[in-house]
């Protein structure tokens, strides 16, 4: 059969339990918008009898529900009689806890209450690229064409077969460290065995070694029955200890131990338990610097250091945009059912002339508006240079480069050229009124932008 272009794949069905018909009716309006198709359920009974009626592919399951089966009774029967869904649940802050257990349960992901709908909807995403055949890369391959991703991913096949080696990711926020990290997963050998994130940065203090390490019966007062840590949850598998610049200091000397001898305790527990996971770290913090204001242990430094991989900010891999552009594209166009959509040559000078703070993070989100907003098959430039003008728009002016969401490392060399070129932009080439925005005379406008090579 030829293949037909207006033929789209029919949406994937998300089936909402929760027993809070607010949640419920927000995560429906939320799922829909995202372009599922979408059913609730406000009892443990009601959404069994969903899923064995409409076979959902993915179901969002609060862990506490009214009913006589609880949530984890929910994953049980869908892991034992439909292995395939992917199940996500949804946890109040104290219910962590058992969101570890879900997740030996088989549970894809965790997202606490209140719901941090980016987080959702960059793992809905994620879930749909997945199930796509067509689009995104194949597990093991990363989609790169610049040659400083190219070299990442040849030491990233290097690294990641020695299943026991610690990789230490860093980069910008958005430059694909998570993603990076499931590609890691998927290269070793344990790739059969769990793959767990735990956010060090989200995850109140006193709970991360709980999280991590589980605690035994009677460690402290809440503690009536003893838990196990997402550690022996992953067991065989991969964790990744995300935004690791933000651990607390007290408790990184226990990472440090767990790394050099492979175990760790529970809390309250008399003996050490063998440890049999990969541990991957990342963060986007200087951990040069924090060593320095004594935020994080120069012993823990050293030991990460070994292998360490650097993302480098989009900025600097432009030849990468267009590839990320098409792809992100095809995977847009799927979701809203749209129709193929492209950006031409000159939409993608504009797309390589932008110095993407957020990375290839924000270039996806660009792109989602694009396809949404666009009622053309090739995006018209004007939409793509407004929609990035708003981006800089948000900037606030006369903060750190950091509080404004910047690369801390940004020139003011850059910054002065993106605000001359958007100056320019917005007057329309002229040069007179440009210089009036920038509040320079115009021999020194003339004098930039003949350094710009303008
Ligand atoms: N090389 C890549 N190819 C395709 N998508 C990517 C790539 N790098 C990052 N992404 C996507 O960009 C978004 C941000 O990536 P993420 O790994 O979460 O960044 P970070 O953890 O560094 O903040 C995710 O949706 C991810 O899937
Ligand atoms: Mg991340």
């Amino acid at each position: 059969m030829p293949p037909s272009k207006s033929h789209q794949p029919s949406p994937l069905k998300v089936l909402i339990v929760d027993d809070e018909s607010l949640i419920r009716c927000g995560l429906e309006k939320f799922v829909k918008n995202e372009g599922f198709t979408a059913f609730t359920a406000g009892s443990g009974t009601k959404a069994l009898k969903i899923i064995e009626e409409q076979e959902p592919d993915i179901v969002l399951l609060d862990m506490k529900l009214q009913d006589s089966i609880d949530g984890l009774e929910i994953l049980k029967v869908i892991k034992n009689s439909r292995p395939e869904i992917i199940v996500i649940m949804i946890s109040g802050q104290r219910e962590l806890y058992s969101a570890v257990a879900a997740m030996k349960l088989g549970a894809r992901d965790y997202q606490e209450k209140p719901i941090d709908f980016d987080k959702l909807k960059e793992t809905l995403d994620n879930i749909r690229e997945e199930m796509s055949s067509t689009g995104g890369a194949e597990p093991g391959e990363l989609q790169c064409v610049s040659e400083k991703m190219r070299k990442v991913f040849a030491i990233t096949k290097r690294l990641a077969v020695k299943s026991d080696l610690t990789i230490l990711i860093l980069g910008e926020s958005g430059t694909g460290k998570n993603y990076l990290c499931q590609k890691i997963h998927e290269m070793s050998n344990r790739r059969d065995y769990p793959y767990l994130q735990i956010g060090c940065s989200n995850i109140p203090d006193n709970l991360i070694e709980s999280e991590l390490f589980g605690y035994e019966k009677g460690a402290f007062t809440d503690a009536r029955n003893s838990k196990k840590g997402l550690i022996e949850a992953a067991n065989g598998g991969t964790i990744l200890l995300d935004e690791l610049g933000d651990m607390p200091y007290q408790f990184q000397s226990k990472i440090l131990k767990l790394l050099e001898e492979k175990s760790f305790r529970p809390i309250g527990a008399i003996d050490d338990i063998p440890a049999d996971v990969r541990i991957l770290a990342a963060t986007n913090h200087d951990l040069n610097a924090q060593v320095q204001h004594k935020e994080f242990r120069l012993d823990l430094f050293y030991r990460l250091n070994i292998a360490t991989i650097e993302l480098p900010p989009l900025r600097e891999r432009l030849d990468d945009i267009p590839v990320l552009a098409d792809s992100f594209l095809k995977t847009f166009c799927r979701k809203y059912d749209t129709g193929g959509k492209t950006i031409d040559e000159k939409g993608m000078k504009i797309l390589q002339n932008h110095p993407w703070p957020g990375n290839v993070r924000q270039l996806k989100n660009l792109v989602e508006k694009l396809v949404v907003l666009s009622d053309s098959e090739i995006i018209a430039v004007e939409d793509i240079k407004e929609n990035l003008e708003g981006v800089l728009v948000e900037v606030p002016v006369g903060k750190g480069a950091e509080e404004m969401g910047l690369p801390a490392d940004l020139s003011l060399e850059a910054m002065e050229e993106r605000f001359i070129r958007k100056a320019m932009d917005k007057s329309g080439g002229n040069q007179r009124k440009a210089a009036d925005f920038l509040g320079l005379s115009r021999d020194a406008l003339r004098y930039r932008l003949k350094k710009m090579g303008l």
